[in-house]
């Protein structure tokens, strides 16, 4: 057990999951950090790797149980595991609609529940919720991921507002798009769910040429981002969402004012896109 400030971050293993983690123990933290690929958690003194899998319980009641058995407190949980199960509607199983919402949602969902006995107990905690600005927009072959986004946002705001009460805030962090390992995921959960005569097939081929050029211009480090998820860890008067950039800020606010404005935008894109085929 340490007098220092203990974090708990899920995602650990790559992109800004392992980023937060690395700036964390940079500042002194304690830092137990999970993922189920355990080797791919950076190393360093005072980073503890846990194997974690967030689609299973019994994996979430060990990651904490580890956290709280060797710290006895817990100030900070960072819910940053998550991918994209995209491809289009039509096309992809249940099965993985479920697994999206599995890791995305109900894995943050559980962990929270397993650290605010001791957040109420303390009378204080953190709990940063890793969303996208894809809770907010939409484009297509992405709805199991926006939807999961969505509804991560919408539980985020409703427990902050049952928990403010003790003293624990829950926060949402929106990135835009980030250099990481997410859009290579994104890009091959497309090709695994076409199914092999999908009427989707044209259309998943323009718009990921259309992504991957967009992913090559993407400026935002996870770096970036573990810096916002930092800030949005430890700020004294915390706000509901934090974003990396005006531009991601802006989008969102446009996308919820002005929603008939976003969707059209959208469109022409799309349909600019169908004229060069
Ligand atoms: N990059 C972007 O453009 C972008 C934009 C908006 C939002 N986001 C969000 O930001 C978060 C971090 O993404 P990233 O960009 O850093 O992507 P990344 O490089 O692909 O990292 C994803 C992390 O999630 C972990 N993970 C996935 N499934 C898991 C599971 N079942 N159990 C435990 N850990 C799991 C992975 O670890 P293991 O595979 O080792 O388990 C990995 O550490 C995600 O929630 C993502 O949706 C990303």
């Amino acid at each position: 057990m340490s007098n220092l400030k203990v974090v708990a971050i899920t995602g650990a293993s790559s992109g800004m999951g392992k980023a937060t983690a690395e700036l964390f123990a940079a500042k002194n933290w304690v830092v137990y950090g999970g993922a189920r690929h355990l080797e791919n958690i950076p190393t360093a003194a005072n980073i503890h790797p846990v194997q974690l899998d967030v689609t299973d319980s019994e994996s979430n009641h060990h990651f904490i149980q580890t956290v709280l058995a060797e710290q006895h407190h817990i100030d900070v949980l960072i819910n940053d595991a998550g991918y994209g199960e995209n491809g289009p509607v039509e096309d992809i199983s249940m099965e993985k609609a479920h697994k999206q919402f599995d890791t995305n949602f109900f894995g943050a969902a559980e962990l929270a529940k397993l650290v605010l006995p001791t957040m109420r107990q303390q009378g204080f905690g953190r709990i940063v919720n890793v969303s996208s600005i894809g809770g907010d927009i939409y484009s297509p072959l992405a709805a199991y991921y926006h939807a999961s986004k969505a509804a991560l946002q919408q539980w985020s705001d409703t427990l902050d507002l049952e928990v403010r009460q003790f003293g624990i805030r829950s926060v949402i962090v929106q990135p835009g798009g980030t250099q990481s390992a997410w859009g290579a995921t994104a890009m091959a959960n497309v090709r695994q769910n076409l199914k092999s005569d999908s009427a989707y097939a044209k259309f998943a081929d323009l718009l990921g040429n259309a992504l991957d050029s967009g992913s090559r211009g993407m400026t935002a480090t996870s770096g970036d981002l573990a810096q916002v998820i930092y800030a949005a860890a430890t700020d004294p008067t915390p706000k509901r969402r934090y974003f990396n950039s005006m531009s991601d800020h802006l989008t969102v606010i446009v996308a919820r004012a002005f929603p008939n404005v976003f969707r059209a935008t959208l469109l022409r894109s799309l349909k600019r896109l169908g004229k060069r085929a």
